[in-house]
């Protein structure tokens, strides 16, 4: 007899509405196509979200945290705070600022960095912060502003994952310094790749735009002056007009988001893989956007690795992914100095962690199919 066939269920996929699609097919016929009026109206709308603030438009959130620490003045000689538990353009644009990455353990409750171990890190070095909001959960943003303001730091937040996601009934991005958002085809909002910076004042919304394109002022007609040594960041007129067409959908998104990692807590209660230790996220429905559903795997208790894991849920049609590998364990990062042992909290979550799939279109089905591959899994290997 012939299996039935199911769908393969991605662990990720963007929803795209055809009023989007027609707008998108508009802005090509347009005639202008590259950044232009789509991007302002895509910076109004996001700074409308964001409670007025200046937000300027970038082609990728690696882009925008590399300019967030130019604006915040921050260069050579100096130290940045920041998690190894996150994707590693979190850390490389340290790196390419000319300053110095100090990473600190994560709480392994949130994954996020540990504010505790955050303080004690601070040196007379220390210049600027990047708290990382994995999968949508904010860090403690009262605790972190306490520290920022006593030790007069920036801070640059890393909130690629956390548009929609809020703080004590605030939206992340209305609150704080400087705040970095990215659109990348996977995010809850996206440009297909993009990114915004969230700024204070209009001086450092020029000095984005100056680093944005070229480091170039115009004035009139023909007055052009470089004064600054800017890059070329600037997001097209297609893919803001594609964040334009996501905006209006953010609210819903968070709320099915919310509504699957429901689902996903009963469905893994009292079952096979929770029993074996399968660790899950913080169970916080009020904050997180629910960028990811991520879990560990118990790896000391199953006979088979991650990728063994991973290859059985494909078995099974269910798409997985990894987010992330700690940081300091990469060779860039061993060849300056870092080593195993460092960060343990963050080695045994960046070493044992699947991306369960999460996203718009999927229901409460998928989330059952999914939970019980996992737990048949664990049953099957369990130690
Ligand atoms: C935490 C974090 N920081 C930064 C980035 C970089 O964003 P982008 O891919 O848009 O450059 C990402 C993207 O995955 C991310 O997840």
């Amino acid at each position: 007899m012939t299996q039935p066939t199911v769908p393969f269920l991605p662990f990720v996929k963007p929803e795209i509405d055809e009023e989007t699609i027609q707008g998108v097919a508009e802005v090509l016929r347009s005639g202008w196509i590259t950044t232009g009026p789509q991007n302002q109206k895509f910076e109004a709308a996001l700074s409308e979200f964001c409670g007025g603030r200046p937000v300027r438009t970038f082609n990728s959130g690696t882009a925008t945290l590399e300019i967030g620490l130019r604006i915040a003045g921050v260069g050579a000689g100096d130290e940045v705070i920041t998690t190894p538990a996150s994707w590693v353009s979190t850390s490389n644009v340290i790196y390419e600022v000319g300053a110095t990455p100090v990473f600190v353990d994560i709480d392994p409750a949130t994954r996020n960095i540990d504010l505790d171990l955050l303080e004690k890190a601070i040196t007379p070095r220390t210049k600027a912060l990047i708290p990382v909001f994995l999968s949508g959960l904010p860090v403690d943003m009262d605790r972190l502003y306490e520290i920022a303001r006593a030790h007069k730091l920036r801070v640059i937040e890393d909130a690629a994952q956390a548009f929609g996601s809020s703080w004590n009934g605030e939206r992340i991005g209305k609150l704080g310094d400087i705040v970095s958002f990215s659109f990348h085809a996977n995010k809850n909002l996206t440009s297909i790749e993009g990114g915004a910076l969230v700024l204070n004042n209009e001086e450092e919304a020029i000095l984005a735009q100056k680093y944005r394109l070229q480091g170039i002022t115009r004035s009139g007609f023909d007055g052009m002056d470089c004064d600054l040594l800017g890059g070329k960041y600037n997001l097209t007129d297609v893919a803001a007009r594609v964040g334009l067409g996501q905006l209006p959908h953010i609210e819903r998104f968070t709320a099915q988001r919310r509504q699957l990692a429901r689902a996903y807590f009963d469905g893994f209660a009292g079952g096979a893989a929770v029993k074996l230790g399968l660790g899950l996220p913080l169970a916080d429905f009020d904050n997180s956007n629910w960028h990811m559903y991520l879990v560990t795997l118990p790896l000391d208790k199953l006979s088979i690795d991650r990728a063994g894991f991973m290859g059985e849920l494909k078995e099974r049609g269910i798409g997985s992914g990894v987010h992330y590998p700690a940081i300091h364990l990469f060779s860039l990062y061993k060849a300056r100095g870092f080593r195993e042992g460092m960060f343990p909290h963050a080695e045994r979550y960046g070493a044992s962690t699947v991306t369960l799939p999460l996203f718009t279109q999927m229901n409460e089905g998928d989330v059952t199919r999914v939970c019980r591959a996992v737990n048949e899994i664990c049953e099957q290997y369990g130690k």
